[in-house]
């Protein structure tokens, strides 16, 4: 019987992938996952911690905000403080408080988090929405670390829609990496955010994060921050501003990370019948009704 990472590369995509610890991952980052569990943390380290496409780009450029107490870009793309992507030595480097994005689940961190209490900010996004931007993502990503010029993923919506719900993915199931979070929440001081709450109130959701990190800012700058990070500002700060050492490679004339910054959009993609067995299996993981 194959295994989901099998499955995965059988279904479409292009690069290596390796079941490590029930999960599917990237095999460019076996060695780092393998040598996770003793990675030394600093106690000011800041964990961002999402499933892919619920954010994360967004959130981790208002946390570094929130720490400089002032709507500054960050120099580097997100992808250069990647806990699981970059080395020990590299990320050795950063200046303390250092502001880590991953998607790596609770089990799977350096054991220190949690003996340390490092902060943790997890952010969740409608997971109908996150299964089309990924889609989008990987159909027209490719790695910068793979000599191969090819895109991440070459099968149909519907061949990735079914590898998703199976958890034949990069980073595993959805539905299994939100319920590992949500049991570690009840344990620990998780500051939880939704996307869907981030684009109703951004400033809102900025004093909370700012709170949770011990962090308050004068209601103004909370203000300034939110705009500063709004979709098109962002975007624009990100591929006009920043330096791209740390950008990966996209097909030409595709819209990288910055794709459309909406909720609900999953309505364009998922046919009735696609979306009744999304709510299927959303139920019976979680043995209660799809939320969003
Ligand atoms: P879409 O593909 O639906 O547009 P991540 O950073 O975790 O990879 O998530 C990427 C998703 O977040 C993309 O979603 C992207 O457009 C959206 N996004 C990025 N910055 C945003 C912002 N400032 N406001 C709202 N959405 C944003």
């Amino acid at each position: 019987m194959s295994t989901p990472a099998e499955v995965a590369m059988a279904g479409g995509f292009t690069y290596g992938l390796t079941d490590i610890d029930g999960v599917v991952e990237m095999t460019l980052i076996a060695d780092n996952l393998r040598n996770m569990k003793s990675f030394r943390l600093r106690e000011d380290d800041i964990l961002l911690c999402t499933y892919p496409k619920s954010g994360t780009h967004w959130t981790w450029e208002i946390l570094n905000m929130i720490v400089a107490g002032k709507a500054e870009y960050t120099k580097h793309w997100q992808n250069s403080a990647w806990l699981e992507y970059r080395t020990e030595e590299e990320l050795e480097t950063l200046a303390s408080p250092r502001i880590f994005h991953t998607h790596l689940r609770p089990r799977q961190l350096p054991e220190s988090v949690w003996k340390l209490g490092c902060k943790i900010v997890f952010v969740q996004r409608n997971p109908k929405d996150c299964v089309v931007s990924s889609f989008c993502q990987e159909s027209s990503q490719m790695w910068t670390d793979d000599a191969r010029d090819t895109v991440c993923f070459t099968g149909s919506w519907s061949d990735f829609l079914s590898l998703y719900q199976d958890g034949c993915v990069v980073f595993g199931s959805i539905f299994d990496y939100i319920l590992d979070w949500n049991k570690a929440a009840e344990q620990f001081n998780i500051c939880q955010v939704q996307y869907e709450d981030m684009k109703k109130n951004c400033s809102k959701e900025i004093r909370r994060m700012a709170e949770y990190l011990d962090r308050p800012l004068p209601e103004k700058t909370y203000v300034e921050i939110a705009e500063a990070c709004s979709f098109s500002n962002l975007k624009h700060a990100n591929e006009k501003i920043k330096d791209q050492t740390y950008h990966f490679q996209w097909q030409q004339g595709t819209s990288g990370y910055f794709r459309k910054g909406k909720s609900g959009g999953w309505r364009n993609w998922f046919t009735v019948a696609q979306s009744e067995r999304f709510n299927e299996i959303y139920k019976s993981k979680f043995n209660k009704p799809f939320p969003y």
